[in-house]
């Protein structure tokens, strides 16, 4: 394919604008087609200055707009089965933002409606697959140097929650990237689930549950913890510990710049996931990309999307019952052996 890729966005939210403008100005080989967003103004903000993008508020229109080629999908997330839907209906290859479906009925119907196509479409937006020390991690663990992983010790820390956020919320939209994570990482299933709830903080809104510790067993018998604590006030903090038979790998320790004054010195945290992750976003759209102008599928799929809201939703009726909670998923079709 030598001409630009061209890709309707939809949602011109926090994430479908940040992904409107790399499509324009970072990544090769693609350009801003069409965007749809039921509120006009944001669409129209999110692609001014940017030739030959055309502004929708229904879906439909964007995806059949002249010279979509593509969809990267950025709504909310209940409004993403009909979208993915609809861009199959088209044959159209899709980047969707995690996550695939919130409920994991909804993500299976995804899975079989991809799986009766009989070829990949579409990639979730699991982009902490794309973060170099993720990347550095997956192939360390690979190797096997330091032998089989026993547990991995998992923080994601927010500054604050915005307006809404729920104590579900807290499992099915912030620790989905970790249980994406450990599923690729270890290369296995998570099989069951339990959420401890230690006393929220002062600082969390009032009835959130915040901070969180949960707890995934996956199906090779290793330990997944995960500290989520979304109010935490100050900053935006994503660790990973593996611990193995031989040895342990950490990452998400801060890199970034040291400012050394009289007194002390200060480093830098990152404040929210659009700094910490930008490479790792930028890689991500850059691979669908290249991927999609070779005719091929790559990346997270739509039965990583299903298993993570199916985990996602033990995890919330853990949280919510209390004790443990086996996680139940549908026959894998073959393509996704
Ligand atoms: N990968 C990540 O790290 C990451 C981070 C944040 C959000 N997300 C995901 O990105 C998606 C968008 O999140 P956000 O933070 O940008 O939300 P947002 O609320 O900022 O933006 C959503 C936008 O979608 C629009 N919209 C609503 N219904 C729509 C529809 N049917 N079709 C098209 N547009 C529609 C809204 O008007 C809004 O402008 C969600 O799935 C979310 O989980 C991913």
């Amino acid at each position: 394919m030598s001409e630009l890729l061209g890709v309707a966005v939809l949602g011109a939210g926090h994430m479908g604008t940040d992904h409107i403008r790399r499509i324009d100005q970072v990544v090769s080989g693609a350009r801003v087609a069409a965007v749809a967003d039921p509120d006009t103004g944001r669409a129209k903000d999110a692609v001014a200055g940017i030739d030959g993008a055309s502004v929708h508020t229904e879906v439909p229109a964007a995806l059949d707009a002249p010279g979509v080629q593509a969809v990267l999908i950025a709504s909310p997330g209940p409004a993403h089965e009909e979208a993915l839907l609809a861009a199959f209906e088209r044959g159209l290859p899709v980047l969707c933002e995690k996550p695939l479906v919130p409920e994991s009925a909804g993500a299976l119907r995804v899975v079989e409606a991809e799986a009766r196509l009989g070829r990949r479409l579409a990639q979730v937006g699991f982009m902490r697959r794309y973060d170099a020390e993720y990347q550095r991690l997956k192939s360390l663990l690979d190797g096997g140097r330091l032998g089989r992983p026993l547990m991995l010790h998992c923080t994601h820390r927010n500054v604050s929650s915005p307006p809404g956020f729920t104590s579900a919320m807290l499992v099915n939209s912030s620790v989905s990237h970790e249980i994406d994570a450990a599923r690729w990482l270890l290369g296995q299933e998570l099989t069951a689930v339990t959420v401890l709830r230690p006393r929220p903080s002062s600082n969390a809104p009032e009835s959130l549950l915040d901070p969180q510790f949960v707890v995934f067993e996956t199906a090779d018998g290793a330990l997944v913890d995960v500290e989520v604590f979304v109010n935490c006030g100050f900053g935006y903090q994503v660790r990973c510990e593996a611990v193995c038979e031989s040895g342990s790998a950490r990452i998400g320790d801060e890199h970034a710049m040291v400012v050394t004054t009289a007194g002390g010195a200060n480093e830098e945290v990152a404040q929210d996931y659009l700094v910490r992750f930008a490479d790792a976003y930028d890689r991500e759209v850059q691979a669908w990309v290249d991927a999609t102008r070779a005719g091929r599928v790559t990346g997270p799929s739509v039965w990583d999307g299903y298993a993570a809201s199916a985990v996602a939703e033990a995890g919330v009726r853990a949280l919510e019952n209390g004790g443990r909670v086996t996680v139940e998923l549908a026959p894998r079709p073959d393509l996704y052996a």
